[in-house]
This record gives C-alpha cells, structure tokens and sequence, in this order.
C-alpha cells in the first residue's frame, strides 16, 4: 500500500468536479486501499479522491473509535436529507491545523456502490453523517472552508501559503 500526496488548499486542483467510477476493477481496489494507509497515516477520519488528484467518484471514511471500519463509497449519490440542521466544527486532511463551524442536515441516505461493485444504501446521523457530506463536497470541488465568511477564507488561504512556503523552506535545507 502506497501513501499517497494530500493536496493542500488553496490548490486549484481541489476544485475539479470528479467523474463517475466507470468500472469497480482492480485499479480502484488498489486506489481504495491506497487511500485507506493515507487516511489512517493522517489520522483522518475521511478522505476524497479528489485530495489525492485522482478525479473520480470515490471517498473512504472511517469514523469508529477502534479504526477498524472502513466505509468505501464510490459514486455516492445523497438521496435524502432531512430538514433538520447542525453546526459541528469541522476539519479537513486538506486545510491542516483549521476547524470550523459549517452547517449541514442532521441525518441523510447515500447510495453508493461499494468495492463489489454492489449499490449499497446506508443512513447516516452524527458524525458520520457530517463526514459523509463533507467528503462527496470534495468529489463536487468543493472544500469546507468555502462555506466560511470571505474574511475568515482569506485568512486561512494566506496561513496556509504561509505554511507551504516554510514546508518547502523546511525541504530545501
Ligand atoms: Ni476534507
């Protein structure tokens, strides 16, 4: 299994719209496992193949205590959301180090194939639920800090040029 690059906001290849998985073959199983050893290396509790510039319909999550329940989700689709919202402070393996509110439906259904190739509807609250439409914006271009007021975004985007430049400082040495 193969760590993968995370992009890192404000990376314009974050914005792609992801395709349709055309095939569960083997390509996307190791893909899928791939994702998964980057996921868990960056104590994530989700991540979209849109993070790691592959731009297909594809995100892994796992939110058990014991990271030990990997939930695949390939062209996941949200076919239900309840009226009912929450604000619950979110993160992203894309824009370290920030966490902030955004607001979301309470419960949803998501239909997806999974790594059979089978569709698969699962319901969702909580946590899982937040992380759920958290990882199918990323398949849309979308990142969480977007949601956020102009002022705290340019914030963050400065921050995290900032970082990068002093990462790739770090490297040069
Ligand atoms: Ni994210």
């Amino acid at each position: 299994m193969t760590q993968l690059t995370i992009l890192r906001y404000p990376d314009p290849r974050l914005h792609t719209v992801a395709q349709p998985v055309a095939a569960v073959d083997a390509r996307i199983r190791a893909l899928v496992g791939d994702m998964l050893t980057t996921m868990y290396e960056a104590q994530g509790i989700g991540l979209a193949a849109s993070q790691v510039n592959v731009h297909e319909q594809l995100v892994v999550i796992d939110v058990s205590e014991g990271r030990d329940q990997p939930l695949v989700l390939i062209n996941p689709e949200i076919v239900w959301s309840s009226p009912e919202t929450q604000v619950n402070d979110e993160g992203c393996l894309s824009v370290p180090g920030v966490y902030d509110g955004v607001e979301r439906a309470s419960a949803i259904r998501v239909q997806a194939l999974d790594l059979g190739g089978n569709l698969q509807t699962h319901n969702a609250d909580g946590l899982l639920a937040v992380c759920i439409q958290h990882e199918l914006d990323h398949l849309m271009g979308k990142v969480f800090v977007e949601y956020l007021s102009p002022l705290k975004r340019n914030r963050i985007r400065s921050k995290m040029l900032k970082q990068k430049k002093d990462d790739e400082r770090e490297e040069a040495r």
